[in-house]
This record gives C-alpha cells, sequence and structure tokens, in this order.
C-alpha cells in the first residue's frame, strides 16, 4: 500500500504537531489510511518528535487501532451473553463461511473484515452484529449472505 506522507503531514499539521494529540492523530491517520502501518508511525514519530516505541506502545495498546489492514466494512459479532445464548458462534461462522475469511483476518478486496466483541451495548437486539456504522440485530445464519451483498460493489 502506498502512503502519501502529505496526508500523514496534514493530519499533523490540523493538531498543531502537539503531543498531547497524538492518539487524535492516529485515529485519523487510520481512519484515512483503513489501518496504521508502520510507515505512518514512522512519519508521526519524527514529526511529532514522540519516540518510535511510545507512538507504537500507543498504537497497540488501545483496541481502537489496527497495525494490519481493516476492511472498509469491518465486521463486528457480538460475542456478550445475551447474544451467545441466542447463537453469535453460528453467526460468526456464517460470516467467516460467506467472506471466505477467519476472525481477526481481512479480505483480500480489503471490503470486509471480521472481529468479534463482547457488547455492543444493543442485547435486545441479539444477537448482533456491527457492519461498517450499521447494526443488523435479530440475526440468523441465513441472513448474512443478503446483509453482505448491501455492503457490495453492484454488478454491473
Ligand atoms: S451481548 Fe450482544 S449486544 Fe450486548
Amino acid at each position: 500500500m502506498h502512503i502519501d506522507p502529505a496526508k500523514v503531514d496534514a493530519i499533523i499539521q490540523r493538531h498543531g504537531r502537539k503531543r498531547e494529540h497524538l492518539i487524535a492523530m492516529l485515529l485519523e491517520c487510520q481512519e484515512e489510511f483503513t489501518h496504521l502501518p508502520e510507515p505512518v508511525l514512522q512519519r508521526v514519530s519524527e514529526q511529532v518528535e514522540v519516540p518510535l516505541p511510545s507512538v507504537l506502545g500507543i498504537a497497540t495498546f488501545f483496541r481502537a487501532f489496527s497495525l494490519k489492514p481493516v476492511g472498509r466494512y469491518p465486521a463486528h459479532i457480538c460475542m456478550g451473553t445475551a447474544c451467545h445464548v441466542k447463537g453469535a458462534p453460528r453467526l460468526l461462522e456464517a460470516f467467516e463461511r460467506e467472506l471466505k475469511i477467519l476472525r481477526g483476518q481481512t479480505t483480500d478486496d480489503l471490503l470486509f473484515s471480521i472481529n468479534t466483541v463482547n457488547c455492543l451495548g444493543c442485547c435486545g437486539l441479539a444477537p448482533a452484529v456491527t457492519v461498517g456504522k450499521d447494526v443488523h440485530g435479530k440475526l440468523k445464519q441465513a441472513d448474512v449472505p443478503r446483509i453482505l451483498k448491501k455492503y457490495r460493489p453492484k454488478e454491473a
């Protein structure tokens, strides 16, 4: 993946190159590049004058950050108790089968990735999943292909 250093610099500038804005900068970089590849962390480290191991420490500590590419529409399958008892493990299997990737992986076209979470805060909709910014609730395995189709580019 090509990283345009000018894009990283623009984000850093918007935050006045301030160390106290490091997390906000990294969040914006992640939004721009879908993850935090090493050249981005390196650039932030140099420009903000924070040692690379410290920047890396932040990027690995917070779950919001990913050092690996994340899909444009990350799927988060809730494995909390309410969702678990209503079939979340079977939903996870359906996502994995449909996307041909496992939990923690991203599709080659960088469209989807799969991860699990402990509660999405909408237990009344169990079993629940988010895809991108959308919440999908009361799901069955059979619903998964239809849901994913919504996010796939329309065939010409
Ligand atoms: S346990 Fe799944 S949304 Fe709360």
